[in-house]
């Protein structure tokens, strides 16, 4: 699918990295893309969206007051559901609600929003996850003045959080692995990315399909392609690599730990060709 245009030609900043299935690589993909984007000179905010909290950890930001979850629980609880907190001065506080959750320069051109709170779900309750969803829209919308990109991680759930998450997204990358059950999964993310978008009264774009842990030479892998071609979304592959597990456990990302491992160049290849075009 060559002459997609990239998230930068489409003018598109806020990017969500979701699928419902776990362990698919979110964390690994929205980590690499967001620490290549910032070495490559552009500035960058990552977003912590799941109470697991391994991008904080691998970031060092973990046990930082206020988080992610702090500045939902008080949207949620001060917005009435129908937007009376949406006026210039409710948008400038939440604005400065959400700059005291920002750690600033985990790395070099890179801020990250930490999050972990296991129990966020049961603590806040769903009534109050979805009452917070337009006003933390408006506060992401308001953040793209002062970043490049910025890039959400996910769970692996479909619950009021991811859809917070994905509604204040303007893409989507979906990780995935080549198997018989991504297919039908990746139909409920798309549907789940289109129900998001009618709630947020705007399109948000399915931007590229991310095939981690691939392993070539396999005629099941060819057989794989050709099926998910159909969803018209590009493809991309990174490679199966012990780089990865390696890297992160050290707390590196792969830019430090393997800058010029195969798996590096398979995300590098994204962020040429499917963030900065
Ligand atoms: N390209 C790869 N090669 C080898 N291992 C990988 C690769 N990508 C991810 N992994 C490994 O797969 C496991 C899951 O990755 P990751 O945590 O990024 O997935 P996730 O989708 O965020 O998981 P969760 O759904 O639990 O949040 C990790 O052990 C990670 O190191
Ligand atoms: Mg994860």
């Amino acid at each position: 699918m060559s002459g997609t245009p990239s998230l930068k030609a489409l003018g598109l900043k806020i990017v969500a990295v979701a699928n419902q299935k776990g362990g698919v690589g979110k964390t690994t993909t929205v980590a690499t893309l967001a620490s290549g984007l910032a070495r490559s000179g552009q500035k960058v905010l990552l977003v912590d969206g799941d109470p697991q909290g391994n991008l904080s950890l691998l970031f060092g930001a973990t046990g930082k007051h206020p988080e992610l979850g702090d500045i939902l629980e008080t949207l949620g609880s001060r917005a009435d559901g129908a937007g009376s907190e949406n006026g210039e001065r409710g948008r400038r506080g939440h604005r400065a609600l959400m700059d005291a959750c920002i750690v600033k320069r985990v790395r070099r051109s890179l801020d990250i929003v930490p999050l972990s709170r296991r129990h966020l779900r049961t603590e806040l309750g769903d009534a109050l996850i979805e009452r917070a969803e337009k006003p933390f829209a408006g506060v992401m919308e308001s953040l793209k003045a002062s970043y490049d990109w910025i890039l959400l991680d996910t769970s692996p759930s479909n619950g009021s959080l991811e859809r917070v998450l994905v509604a204040a997204s303007e893409a989507v990358v979906v990780p995935l692995e080549f198997q018989v059950f991504s297919l039908s999964g990746l139909e409920a993310i798309l549907a789940d990315i289109e129900e998001c978008g009618r709630r947020a009264e705007r399109s948000i774009r399915p931007h590229a399909l991310v095939f981690t842990k691939a392993e070539n030479g396999s005629a099941r892998v060819d057989a794989y392609r050709n099926l998910f071609a159909s969803f018209r979304i590009p493809i991309f592959e990174v490679c199966k690599s012990e780089y990865v597990p390696r890297s992160m456990e050290r707390g590196r990302t792969l830019w430090e730990a393997a800058p010029a491992s195969l798996v590096a160049k398979d995300y590098r290849t994204i962020i040429e060709k499917s963030f900065l075009g």
